[in-house]
C-alpha cells in the first residue's frame, strides 16, 4: 500500500482564462490499452497513453503477468501480450495504489486466466467495495484465497484453467463490473453475455473488438435504455495501434473554469465526444454554457472535437438519473459549475458517488459547505443553490485521497471570491499530472 505524501495547493481568483490546450489521454483507454496489450498476441503500440499514476500502476501489472512493457516516448508506449492464457503468476503483489480502474479490470483478467495473483493498493482503494466483482467472477470459476474484511483489497485470487461462460445482469451500470466480466469471458469456451439496464462507457467493447474479439451490443430492457452485450470466448487476440483521444473527464475542469472565471475563452483540443462519455458538456449546455464543438473528426475509433468555452451566465437545471452514467465522474466539477448558477441545480440518482475514489457526495458537500455555498443532500440527490454570483470561498477542503475533488475545488477558488484550499493536491498525479502548470498556462492562480 503507497501514496504520495499530502500536498496542499491554493486556487485564488485573477484574471480571465485565455488559450488552448490538449488535456491528457484518457484514463479509461489507457486502461484498457494496457490490458489487452498484455492479453493479445504480438505487439501493440499506443499514441497518447496517460502518464498519470493510476495507468503506470496497471501497466507495471501487465508487466508482472507476463508482457513486456516499454516506454518509447512521451505517450508512446509499445506491449508485447502473452495471448489469452499465457500469463504467469506475478512475483510480487499487484499495488494498484488508487486505481479503481485498473484494479477491477485486472481481477476480471485474473479471474477468468489460470493464474494467482494478490491485489492492493491505497487507503482509499481499501475502502471500496470489489464483491460486484468478485460475485460475477465466482460464479466463473475464480477462487478468493484471501480478502480484507467486507471482499475488499488485499485481496488474493485464483482463476481457472477456462473460465464458465454465463449470463450476468449487472445490479450496477458499471463499467467496470462489464468490462471485468468480458475480461474473464475472454478465457471461457462459449458465449459470456453482460446485461446492463442503462448503458455504460463501452470502451471495452470497442477495443475488444479492435483486437479482433467478436462482440455482439443489442438494446435491452424497457425503452431500449439497457444493453445485451455477449462475447464469444477464447478468440485470439492481436497486438494493435490504439491511439487513446483527450479524456473528457479530464477536459472537464479547464472547461468548468473558462465558464465561472469572468472574461474567459479557452479553447480544449481533441477532447472524446463519445456519447458516453459527453453528460457533462450536455448539462453544462442546458445551464446556459456558451460551450462550442469544433472541428468534428475521427481519432483511434472515436469522434473528438475542440470545444471553445467562453465566460457564461448560467442557472440551475435538473440532471435525470439516466445521465448518470454518461457523466459519473463529472458530479464533483458540476457541483462546482452550479454554485456559480442562478438558482436550483439539482443532481438525482447519486448513490454510486459514494463507492468512488472517496464517498464523493459526502466530500462534495462538505468543499460546498466549506466554502459557503448552498446545498443540500436528498436520498441520493444533490441539490445547489446559487445566486447568480460567485460564492464566497475561502475555505479549506478535505480531499479524501480523492483527484477529482482537489480539482474541482481548486476549479471554485479561481473564481469564488476568496481563494480555495484543498488539503491534499497529490492525488492529482492519477489522472492529469500536467494539470497545475496547464492551468497556469491559461493564466490560473494555483500554488502550493
Ligand atoms: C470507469 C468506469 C466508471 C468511472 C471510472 C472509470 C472505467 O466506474 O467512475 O472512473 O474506466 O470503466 P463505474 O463504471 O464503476 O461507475
Amino acid at each position: 500500500m503507497s501514496h504520495a505524501p499530502a500536498q496542499s495547493l491554493t486556487a485564488a481568483p485573477g484574471h480571465p482564462l485565455r488559450g488552448s490546450l490538449r488535456p491528457p489521454g484518457d484514463k479509461s483507454i489507457s486502461h484498457r490499452a494496457m490490458i489487452l496489450g498484455l492479453l493479445a498476441i504480438g505487439e501493440t503500440r499506443v499514441e497518447g497513453l496517460l502518464e498519470g499514476d493510476d495507468v503506470l500502476r496497471t501497466a507495471a501489472a501487465a508487466k508482472a503477468l507476463g508482457a513486456t512493457v516499454e516506454r518509447l516516448g512521451e505517450g508512446r508506449w509499445r506491449v508485447a501480450g502473452v495471448g489469452i492464457g499465457g500469463l504467469s503468476d506475478p512475483a510480487e503483489v499487484l499495488d494498484f495504489g488508487n486505481a479503481g480502474t485498473g484494479s477491477r479490470l485486472m481481477m476480471g483478467v485474473v479471474g477468468g486466466q489460470p493464474v494467482t495473483a494478490t491485489f492492493d493498493g491505497d487507503a482509499s482503494l481499501r475502502k471500496r467495495p470489489m464483491r460486484r466483482i468478485l460475485d460475477p467472477i465466482l460464479r466463473m470459476g475464480a477462487q478468493v484465497v484471501s480478502e480484507a474484511e467486507g471482499g475488499r483489497v488485499p485481496l488474493t485470487l485464483r482463476g481457472p484453467r477456462e473460465a464458465i461462460p454465463i449470463t450476468y445482469e449487472s445490479p450496477v451500470a458499471s463499467a467496470q463490473i462489464k468490462s471485468a466480466v468480458l475480461l474473464a469471458g475472454l478465457n471461457a469456451p462459449g458465449t459470456t453475455t453482460l446485461i446492463e439496464a442503462a448503458a455504460s462507457r463501452d470502451h471495452t467493447e470497442r477495443m475488444l473488438r479492435l483486437f479482433g474479439a467478436t462482440v455482439a451490443v443489442t438494446p435491452h430492457g424497457p425503452g431500449g435504455h439497457g444493453r445485451s452485450i455477449a462475447l464469444t470466448g477464447q478468440p485470439t487476440l492481436r497486438g494493435t495501434a490504439v491511439v487513446v483521444p483527450a479524456d473528457p473527464s479530464s477536459a472537464a475542469f479547464p472547461l468548468v473554469a473558462a465558464l465561472i472565471v469572468p472574461g474567459s475563452e479557452v479553447t480544449i483540443e481533441g477532447v472524446m465526444m463519445n456519447p458516453l462519455r459527453t453528460g457533462l458538456i450536455t448539462t453544462l449546455i442546458e445551464m446556459g454554457g456558451e460551450i462550442e464543438r469544433l472541428n468534428e473528426r475521427e481519432e483511434g475509433g472515436e469522434t473528438v472535437a475542440d470545444l471553445r468555452v467562453r465566460a457564461s451566465r448560467l442557472k440551475g437545471v435538473d440532471v435525470p438519473a439516466e445521465r448518470a452514467p454518461s457523466m459519473i465522474d463529472e458530479y464533483p466539477i458540476l457541483a462546482v459549475a452550479a454554485a456559480f448558477a442562478e438558482g436550483e441545480t439539482r443532481m438525482n440518482g447519486l448513490h454510486e458517488l459514494r463507492v468512488k475514489e472517496s464517498d464523493r457526495l459526502a466530500a462534495v458537500a462538505a468543499g460546498l459547505a466549506a466554502n459557503g455555498v448552498r446545498h443540500a443532500i436528498a436520498g441520493d440527490d444533490l441539490i445547489v443553490t446559487g445566486d447568480g454570483t460567485a460564492p464566497r470561498g475561502g475555505g479549506t477542503v478535505e480531499t479524501h485521497l480523492d483527484h477529482r475533488i482537489a480539482m474541482s475545488f481548486l476549479v471554485m477558488g479561481l473564481a469564488a471570491r476568496d481563494a480555495v484550499t484543498v488539503d491534499d493536491g497529490a492525488m492529482i498525479a492519477t489522472s492529469f499530472p500536467s494539470f497545475r502548470p496547464t492551468m497556469q498556462a491559461l493564466g490560473a492562480a494555483i500554488g502550493g
